[in-house]
């Protein structure tokens, strides 16, 4: 059984809710103690570190070491379309998102595009994912193929569309049905993969195709569920077009049976009060996505109402719409638009958001988001000090952990990443790291 013992600065959430400036749990000379990919403990290292003279010894002083992060929407197939330029929502799908979406037909296309999307997350220190694939089902097969090689804790999904959209990214109710129930069979489960079932929007399904998943949705009640509510004002009329007689947009996926615990809505971002109520009540979660909003210039997402109704919030980087892979990055975007409301994210609640609050809100604590024992050892070490900006920025001896999370959360991208590990396993180690590590 072998043991590693990482030495670091360590930083995370113990527990599962998050109270401002509180709930955090940090220790400036740590030891991560891993054991068979699970972690062991987080101590002292003056207190702990002489009890493990026989582990597999890795020096990470001065660098941080955080659970790895999550991003809990985006899209894999978008990789390559990432900063199309300049339309809202609807005509950015029609221009961009479904041509390019159309190559996924080829499996042979999608699992060469799995893994350089795979290699994106792992730079970016992102070990966990909520990902929409295409609606070819070959494509989502590549995708889970390439995340278990891995072994990460991804969960994914074919998107549904049978309507409003071209012919050739077309499915049906029984065949989205059909392909959406023979993935849950074949990936939900198995290793460290999780199955969500995919209906991109309410404008790109029928209400045959909605009742179709939402069979599905009562006859799987695990499976995670995600796809978009309430991102564009033109979107939110066309769907009361195309829904009329339902109270509102999140009422077409509630009628479905798709509102509940571990199903996740991308963005609401114009929400009805009654709409906020229900996603409460309902347990379900909201991704909002930042760079994204901004981007297809969507709205701000009200972070603050979230707070007061208390609502599951994850943060996300919606990539293609999103223009980062990097969640420190879209940690500090969140801020902005917070900013902007007048009532600005404080930098631990942004890594809550990213770490412990999205495992929660999926119900996946006891495995990721946090550095707890028993949890999988899936966590990235940071080196705050990764350019001459950022070592003038940061003194060592004089910048208290939160004004370093700042920092990173505004100046930090990949460079900021020194290496990511997954079950206790280095999985992307930064050139110049490299040394260090082996
Ligand atoms: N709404 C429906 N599909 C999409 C998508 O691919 N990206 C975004 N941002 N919104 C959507
Ligand atoms: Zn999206």
């Amino acid at each position: 059984m072998l043991t590693k013992v990482i030495r670091g600065s360590i930083l995370h959430f113990p527990n599962v809710t998050y109270s401002p400036g509180k709930d955090f749990n940090y220790i400036e000379d740590g030891i991560l103690v891993t054991r068979n990919g699970r972690i062991v403990e987080v101590a002292e290292a003056k207190t702990r570190l002489s009890e493990y003279s026989d582990a597999e010894f890795h020096d990470f002083s001065g660098k941080l070491i955080l659970p790895g992060l999550i991003d809990s929407h985006l899209h894999f197939p978008q990789t390559e379309m990432i900063a199309s330029y300049g339309e809202q929502l609807l005509q950015w799908l029609e221009n961009y998102t479904f041509p390019t979406e159309k190559k996924f037909k080829s499996y042979d296309y999608a699992y060469a595009m799995a893994e350089v999307f795979i290699q994106q997350l792992l730079k970016n220190g992102t070990t966990s994912a909520m990902v929409y694939s295409t609606v070819h089902k070959v494509a989502t097969n590549a995708l889970f193929e390439r995340a278990q090689k891995y072994n990460m804790l991804m969960i994914a999904g074919k998107v549904c569309m049978d309507r409003n959209c071209p012919e050739e990214l077309q499915d049906t109710p029984e065949s989205s049905q059909r392909d959406s129930a023979e993935l849950i069979e074949q990936w939900d489960g198995k290793d460290r993969l999780h199955y969500a079932l995919t209906p991109r929007f309410a404008p790109t399904s029928s209400s045959a195709q909605m009742a179709a998943l939402g069979e599905l949705a009562q006859q799987y009640p695990d499976v995670f569920i995600q796809t978009h509510l309430s991102e564009n004002t033109h979107e939110i009329e066309w769907v009361k077009s195309l829904y009329p007689g339902f109270k509102h947009y999140l009422d077409v996926y509630d009628h479905f049976h798709m509102v509940r615990p571990g199903a996740v809505f991308g963005h609401c971002l114009h929400l009805e009060q009654s709409e906020w109520e229900r996603i409460r009540e309902s347990g379900s979660t909201i991704a909002f996505c930042p760079t994204s909003n901004l981007f297809l210039g969507s709205g701000l997402f009200d972070f603050d109402t979230a707070r007061q109704y208390g609502v599951h919030v994850s943060l996300a980087s919606d990539v293609g719409a999103g223009t980062s892979f990097n969640m420190l990055k879209t940690m500090g975007e969140a801020y902005k638009v917070c900013q902007l409301q007048k009532s600005p994210l404080c930098p631990f609640q942004g890594l809550y958001l990213m770490t412990q609050g999205s495992a929660a809100s999926l119900g996946l604590e006891g495995s990721i988001g946090n550095l707890n024992p028993d949890t999988d050892a899936d966590f990235i070490v940071v080196d705050p000090q990764f350019d001459q900006l950022m070592r003038l920025r940061i003194d060592p001896k004089e910048s208290d952990i939160s004004s370093t999370l700042f920092a990173l959360s505004m100046l930090g991208d990949d460079r900021a990443i020194w290496s990511t590990w997954i079950a206790g396993k280095p999985v992307f180690i930064k050139e110049e790291s490299h040394n260090a590590l082996v």
